[in-house]
This record gives structure tokens, C-alpha cells and sequence, in this order.
């Protein structure tokens, strides 16, 4: 508590300056709360990565998740514990990490956005058998350990929802030949690749999904109190914000889904208002009027949590879903009656 009082004195009703402002937002971006899941699915990561140096057969494993449960901030954060090194000779790469691009259509597209990834300044060139060579030779060279593909489903096309076949054709061959983990990660549906890769398929037994917070057992409610309890100690204030209580909680819930990002972004714009107004921790004003900052498209129905003092989440949640399934109806006689008109 003094610690935090000392990084982050009181306003006392009076708005920081422009910097300190600054400084206190970048904070609340870079809190990272390593919940039960985050450090489960860290454990299986190192498990492949541990197990894969003692062995001539290398280990996978799948990583898959909604968007915005933390995929890329968990690999980041293993990433961070094995950066690169320049040694005298050659660059020391313990893990690649890279994007598979949109579109990888074509090897070529995903190979070289590896070579680019490996610094390779010829990115670009070379047949796909020159660049697949390029790449097997950095493995060696740079001492590469385990390479993590993120962004797994762009291996599907956006528009025809099509497997790309010899993209992930070639990523199977690769992963074979390199001998060193190859690590996918992606949206749930990035596991429809397997359906379609046979071969892919027996290599990557070894899946983890990695969920959002859920709100209806206690054990579920206590976690994730605990989580926002954890983001509240880390907040920028000198004051607690009691967001593990357990109202507060049921509201943050219904406005996130349980999805980190959408607690983030909550936790970042509420902390901007309280700033603005000199304030020591997240007041219930400052929650629901960063609820108005953020534009959630797909949840049309949803009522703002922070406007209500008896908040039921249940009932709640049935409302929304009345109202959605009340409008899919409408639209859908409407469409019929349309086509009756042509
Ligand atoms: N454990 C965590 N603690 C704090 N913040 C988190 C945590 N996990 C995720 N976040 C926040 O949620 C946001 C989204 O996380 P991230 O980009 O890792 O999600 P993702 O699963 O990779 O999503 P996508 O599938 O869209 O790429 C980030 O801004 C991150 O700071
Ligand atoms: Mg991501």
C-alpha cells in the first residue's frame, strides 16, 4: 500500500499534469494479471519448449482461444524471457515468433514472412524451395529452439472460408523437417485446418483452449473477482477501486463477457476520466461513463451495468437475448415479406 502510494501519490481533486497524466494511462496498458488459465497455458508452452531439447522427436501443441482472452500477450510474455542475443558470429534466436500474414495463400507468403521475421534483408526472393532451405538453415544457425505462429487462421480464406491447402501443407513439411516444436496459435475455428490436413492433424493431439472468464459457479466468480481484484492493486491510484466486489464484478461481467480486452479497454478509459478529475481510484460515474467511450457493435441490445443500482445479472442477460432474438424475428419477416413483394 505504501508502495503504491509512493508511485502513485493522491490528486486530491486536482488533475495531474499532461506527463504524469500520460504516465499513469501507459501503466494501466501494460498491466498484465497472470490469472490460474494464463499461467496453465504458460506451464504447457515451456513443457514443449523443456521437453523438445532432450528429445529427437520435437513436441506441439495448439493454443487456441476467442479474440482478446490474452493469446498474444501470453506468448509475448514467454517471449520476453528468452530474448535474442548477438553473439560474434551469428544472431542467438531461442524462439521465433511470428504472424502468419492475411492471405498466406501461396508457402511463399508465410515463408517469407518468417525469413523476415529472422531479419533476413532477401525476404522477399528466392523460389519457395530456396526460401524453405533459408529457413531450415537459420534454425541451425541461429539456435533456434521453438518457432510460435500466431494468427493460425489466417491458413483459412476470409472470403471462401477455404482451407488454404498448400500453405498448410507446407507448414507440416516444415514443422517435420526442422525438428524443433512448432507452436500454433489462433481463433477457435483455426482448429477447422486439422479437419481439412490429416497430417496436421495426428501432430498437434496436443490442443489447449485457452477461455475467457466465466461467472456461474462460485469457484468461477471467486476467479474472476480475483482477477479484477489483481488489475484493481495494480491500477494507477493511491486508492483501491474494490472492483472484486462482488456487484461491481456481476457488471464488469456482463459489459466483458469475461474477455480481458474489453475489461482493458473499460479499466484504461475509466482511469482517463478519473484522471481529468483529480480523482484517487475508479468511482462507479467513472465506470459508466467510460461504458459510453466504447462502441461494442455486435451487443446492439446491451444496457449500461454502471447506470443501475439493483443489478440482477441474470436477468439482465435474458433481457439482451429477448431483445436480440425479438430483432433477428423482425428482420427475418421483414426479408420475407420483401421477396413475397419481387
Ligand atoms: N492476463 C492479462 N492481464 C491483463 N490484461 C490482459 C491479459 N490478457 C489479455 N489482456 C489484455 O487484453 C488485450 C487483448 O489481449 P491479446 O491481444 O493478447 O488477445 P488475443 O487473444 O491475442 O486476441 P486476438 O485473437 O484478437 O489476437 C490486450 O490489450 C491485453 O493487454
Ligand atoms: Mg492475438
Amino acid at each position: 500500500m505504501i508502495e503504491r502510494m509512493e508511485r502513485f501519490p493522491t490528486l486530491n481533486g486536482t488533475p495531474p499534469t499532461f506527463h504524469e497524466y500520460a504516465r499513469r494511462i501507459e501503466h494501466v496498458k501494460k498491466i498484465i494479471v497472470k490469472h490460474p488459465k494464463f499461467n496453465e497455458a504458460m506451464r504447457q508452452l515451456e513443457e514443449v519448449h523443456e521437453l523438445s531439447k532432450e528429445s529427437v522427436l520435437a513436441e506441439s501443441l495448439y493454443i487456441g482461444g476467442r479474440t482478446g482472452v490474452g493469446k498474444t500477450t501470453l506468448l509475448e510474455q514467454y517471449l520476453e524471457r528468452y530474448p535474442r542475443k548477438m553473439m560474434k558470429t551469428y544472431t542467438h534466436v531461442p524462439i521465433l515468433y511470428v504472424k502468419v500474414p492475411p492471405r498466406a495463400k501461396s508457402p511463399k507468403a508465410l515463408a517469407s514472412k518468417i525469413l523476415r521475421q529472422l531479419g533476413d534483408l532477401l525476404f522477399d526472393s528466392g523460389s519457395e524451395e530456396n526460401m524453405t532451405e533459408r529457413i531450415q538453415t537459420y534454425v541451425q544457425k541461429c539456435h533456434i529452439e521453438m518457432i510460435i505462429l500466431d494468427e493460425f487462421q489466417h491458413l483459412i480464406d476470409r472470403d471462401t472460408q477455404h482451407v488454404l491447402a498448400l500453405a498448410s501443407d507446407w507448414l507440416k513439411t516444415l514443422a517435420e523437417e526442422i525438428r524443433i516444436p512448432v507452436v500454433l496459435c489462433g481463433l477457435p475455428e483455426s482448429q477447422r485446418i486439422f479437419e481439412h490436413n490429416e497430417q496436421l492433424d495426428g501432430r498437434y493431439a496436443n490442443r489447449i483452449l485457452f477461455e475467457q472468464f466465466h461467472f456461474g459457479s462460485r469457484e468461477e466468480q471467486l476467479e474472476f473477482r480475483k482477477f479484477l481484484k489483481y488489475m484493481d492493486d495494480q491500477l494507477p491510484f493511491c486508492e483501491s477501486s474494490n472492483l472484486g466486489d462482488p456487484q461491481t464484478a456481476a457488471k464488469i461481467y456482463y459489459f466483458s463477457h469475461g474477455v480481458p480486452r474489453y475489461i482493458k479497454d473499460l479499466l484504461r478509459e475509466a482511469t482517463k476520466i478519473a484522471l481529468r478529475k483529480g480523482e484517487d481510484c475508479l468511482t462507479e460515474r467513472a465506470l459508466r461513463d467510460a461504458y459510453h467511450r466504447i462502441t461494442r457493435s455486435v451487443r446492439p441490445f446491451a444496457i449500461n451495468p454502471f447506470e443501475q443500482s439493483n443489478f440482477d445479472l441474470r436477468e439482465v442477460m435474458e433481457v439482451e437475448q429477448k431483445m436480440e432474438e425479438a430483432f433477428l424475428k423482425k428482420s427475418q419477416e421483414a426479408r420475407k415479406q420483401g421477396r413475397k413483394k419481387k
